[in-house]
């Protein structure tokens, strides 16, 4: 039974046709004929609506197997979540790799949801982000960071089976492929399969806190596959990742990002998005000591550690769960037909 996570991708539910052939044989012309065509319809805009709906899908990716599959935990169910359906769960237990994939019916996008480092870990992983190597990113001549690479590899066999049952069941028309911190790299990294993959299906990137994930010529391979506006990078206020690895070792981030931050003399978050260089100095680049790991674990100012079991049971001794509105100044109220109690900002976290 403990063994489950290194079996691969695990089914949910019923009624999703289990794919037993390599993805390579079954996809892999598919994604031959997507042209740009397709990808038009991709645009995003931004709203913070659209922010906060991905961002409780990225966030949910840090809690269990079994409140993923209940779709039951503080942030399970809100902003726009409320139909999601879980299909797979997403675990290499070697690697920590987690995510999850499903469908949100109410809209018919499919879900792809990568988890980031849990808080324990989080210390040591930025650390290792300041002298990332970087390696070569197979099947192209452009370069990512080896650590993404690895933790991507590690799940890449499991997605393509899943996101190949979530189309096949549900014929989804458009696809959201998300994550949080190292989440946020896997997601980044993912995308550039999916999309192969699923042809003229319009596939959309919001990503929370994502480090810088390759060289220039892997941000030129990510437009060059997805343009420019189907992907939103939020990044937040003085969150240090998304200044990780240094651009001195040659990383550069993937546009387009849209930065979250109080204006001087302002007293309301202001969305700012970003030109399509990716670093675009007028953004999160413009911040003189973006050193925050506050700030990382408090996207839209809702803070991460949402995995707290709201199916009924006590959550005694959850910290964040004692007030009934959002403080103020937060950016991120949850609002919606959550399966549970209305959760609400914790300002009170500490760093590690
Ligand atoms: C876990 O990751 C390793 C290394 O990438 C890989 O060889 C192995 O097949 C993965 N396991 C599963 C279940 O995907
Ligand atoms: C606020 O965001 C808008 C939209 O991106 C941008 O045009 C504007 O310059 C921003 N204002 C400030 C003060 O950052």
């Amino acid at each position: 039974m403990l063994a489950w996570r290194d079996r691969g991708s695990r089914r949910l539910g019923v009624g999703c046709v289990m794919m037993t052939v390599a993805w390579v044989a079954v996809c892999g012309s598919a994604g031959e004929g997507a042209g740009v065509g397709g990808q038009d319809e991709a645009r995003l805009t931004w709203s913070k609506a659209s922010g906060l709906h991905a961002l409780m899908y990225a966030y949910t990716a840090y809690c269990t197997e079994a409140q993923v599959t209940a779709w039951s935990c503080r942030y399970c169910g809100h902003h726009g979540t409320e139909s999601f359906i879980p299909m797979y769960i997403i675990a290499n237990a070697t690697h920590n790799s987690f995510g999850f994939v499903g469908y949100e019916r109410e809209t018919g996008t499919a879900i792809v949801s990568f988890r980031g480092t849990v808080m324990t870990s989080l210390k040591n992983w930025i650390s290792d982000l300041v002298s990332a190597e970087m390696v070569p990113l197979p099947g192209t001549g452009v370069y990512v960071g080896e650590g993404f690479l690895h933790a991507w590899l590690s799940v890449r066999a499991q997605v393509h089976i899943a996101v190949r049952s979530v189309m096949d069941t549900h014929s989804p028309q458009r696809i959201l492929v998300t994550g949080h911190s190292l989440g946020a790299a896997l997601a980044t990294l993912a995308v550039l399969d999916i999309k192969a993959a699923v042809g003229n299906v319009p596939v959309n990137v919001i990503t929370f806190g994502d480090p810088r994930v390759g060289d220039a010529s892997f941000a030129k391979h990510y437009v060059r596959t997805l343009g420019t506006d189907s992907t939103i990078r939020v990044t937040w206020k003085h969150d240090l990742v998304p200044h990780l690895p240094p651009e001195a070792l040659g990383f550069v981030h993937v546009p387009t990002e849209v930065w979250g931050h109080v204006p001087e003399g302002s007293r309301n978050v202001n969305y700012t998005v970003c030109d399509g260089s990716g670093e675009d100095p007028y953004c999160s680049d413009s911040v003189a000591f973006p050193a925050s790991v506050f700030d990382h674990l408090h996207y839209m100012g809702i803070y991460e550690n949402g995995c707290i079991d709201v199916s009924g049971g006590s959550t005694s001794g959850s910290s964040g769960t004692s007030s009934s509105s959002t403080s103020g100044g937060a950016d991120g109220e949850i609002v919606g037909g959550g399966r549970g109690r209305v959760p609400v900002v914790d300002r009170r976290s500490e760093m590690w």
